[in-house]
């Protein structure tokens, strides 16, 4: 695979319901196994208390991140985050878990990941997200999920 140029203006920007075509085309890619439906699609870029971003190279959404706010539990939950395998490597995904993050307004932050993910799991521990459980056989197919946190 031949990586994509670097975007020479990359923007973080807020994403709506007009993105839910790229989305699910970013959501096929980057979760073969996990993809949502369509309906959760929808929730996420509509739903109230989610923080939703997509990341824009030269017009084009390469990048999609959302969470979840828990303001009871003063907890926000990142639902998901990918980015298109040609964009990769290149600081996209830790651009939009720090923009999140800016705009999370409660003191701690928790995700699921797929216990196989090193990749993702490398770039958590990079940016202080903590183990602190695990759900055993949580995907279909049977994984565990490792649950990160980090105090924000
Ligand atoms: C996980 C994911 C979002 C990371 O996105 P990304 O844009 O590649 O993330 P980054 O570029 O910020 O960081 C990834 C690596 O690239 C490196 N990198 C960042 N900028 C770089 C640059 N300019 N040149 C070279 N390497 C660079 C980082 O150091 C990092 O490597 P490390 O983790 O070994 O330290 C992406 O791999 C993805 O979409 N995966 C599929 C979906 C998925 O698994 N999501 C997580 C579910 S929990």
């Amino acid at each position: 695979m031949v990586a994509a140029e670097p975007c020479s203006q990359l923007e973080i920007e807020p994403a709506n319901w007009r993105d839910l075509n790229a989305l699910k085309h970013l959501e096929r890619v980057c979760f073969p196994q996990d993809a949502w439906p369509l309906w959760d699609l929808m929730g996420v870029l509509t739903f109230p208390n989610v923080v939703r971003l997509k990341a824009v190279c030269d017009g084009e959404m390469i990048g999609f991140i959302a969470s979840d706010l828990r303001r009871s539990e003063g907890l926000a939950w990142i639902a998901t985050i990918g980015v298109l395998p040609d964009h990769r490597e290149q600081g996209v995904g830790s651009a939009l878990l720090h923009a999140c993050e800016e705009l999370i307004p409660v003191g701690r932050v928790r995700l699921s990941v797929r216990a196989s993910n090193q990749t993702a799991i490398r770039l958590y521990f990079r940016r202080d997200y903590q183990r602190v459980g695990v759900w055993p056989g949580y995907y279909t197919d049977g994984e565990d999920a490792f649950i990160l946190e980090k105090n924000l």
